[in-house]
């Protein structure tokens, strides 16, 4: 088992208890390590009753990390030290997703991208003045950065932007002995999830596709999120790591292989 103990995490993107995040910081209590959970204010009311009673929950803060004068008052709040942030935002207009990124608002695009994509760098930033030595940093992407998914549209563009992040910010955060890495996750049943058209679908093709025929789930995320996470991973930086039953290499369908055919 990996040991955080004597950790502190600070996880962003708890919405519910089917949140990857939700898994994630699970998965760190399990570890030893202890987390302050940042959410949305929609979320506020389920945060509270999730977390009631929950060992291992330092503190809830309130963040939208569209705001900068936000991530930077959270910062300035947090006492002590932290050793491990996870960065598990993502949004897009449903007016975007709904149709071609032909039609896609300039407005729409610089949401998206301000929250999915340049929060990683606002809180990659603060956290440099709160990091301990070999802090670890993480976010969650998903293969519609590199590929084109009906469906996640504008998204998938975010989510380049995002991956290109983890590796412009690797050296700068290299130079403080930190590390930053994104998890590549296949589809899960999430809020999030929800609003992709076609999702179901999606879900559908992954299980029929990928080679362990089958979709992950949380707990998969959660538990290479802790690893790298852990000082296990000290030589991993800058890098998209896909948790995907291995979907990403398959360049077409199974039935279109003559071989596996009787
Ligand atoms: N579910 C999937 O299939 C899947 C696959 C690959 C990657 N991901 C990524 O995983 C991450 C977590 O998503 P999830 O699927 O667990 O869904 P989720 O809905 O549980 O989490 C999304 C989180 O983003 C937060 N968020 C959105 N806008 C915010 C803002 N302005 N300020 C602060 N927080 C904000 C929400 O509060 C929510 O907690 C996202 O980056 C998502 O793109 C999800």
């Amino acid at each position: 088992m990996i040991d955080l103990s004597g950790k502190r995490a600070l996880v962003f993107g708890v919405a519910s208890d089917a949140s990857i995040a939700w898994s994630i910081t699970q998965w760190i209590v399990k570890a030893g390590g202890t987390v302050i959970l940042s959410y949305q204010k929609r979320f506020r009311s389920r945060l509270f009753q999730l977390t009631e009673g929950v060992s291992g929950i330092e503190a809830l803060e309130e963040c939208d990390v569209a705001h900068e004068d936000q991530v930077r008052d959270l910062f300035n709040r947090l006492e002590g030290r932290i050793d491990m942030v996870v960065h598990a935002i993502g949004y897009a207009p449903a007016t975007a997703l709904g149709k071609p990124i032909i039609f896609t608002t300039e407005e729409d695009f610089t949401t998206a991208m301000v929250i999915s994509s340049y929060s990683l760098q606002r809180i990659a930033r603060h956290s440099m003045r709160k990091l301990n030595p070999n802090g670890s940093i993480i976010t969650l992407t998903y293969l519609g950065a590199t590929s084109v998914v009906p469906g996640y549209r504008l998204m998938g563009t975010a989510k380049a932007a995002l991956e290109s992040l983890v590796r412009e910010l690797s050296p700068v955060l290299g130079a403080a002995g930190h590390r930053i890495n994104a998890i590549s996750a296949g589809p899960i049943r999430t809020l999030a999830a929800s609003q992709v058209p076609g999702f179901d679908d999606i879900l559908d093709f992954m299980e029929h596709t990928a080679p362990l025929k089958k979709n992950v789930d949380q707990e998969d995320i959660a538990k290479t999120a802790i690893f790298l996470l852990s000082d296990l991973a000290s030589g991993i930086t800058g890098q998209t790591i896909f948790v995907d039953n291995g979907f990403n290499i398959m360049g077409v369908p199974p039935e279109l292989d003559s071989l596996g055919r009787d």
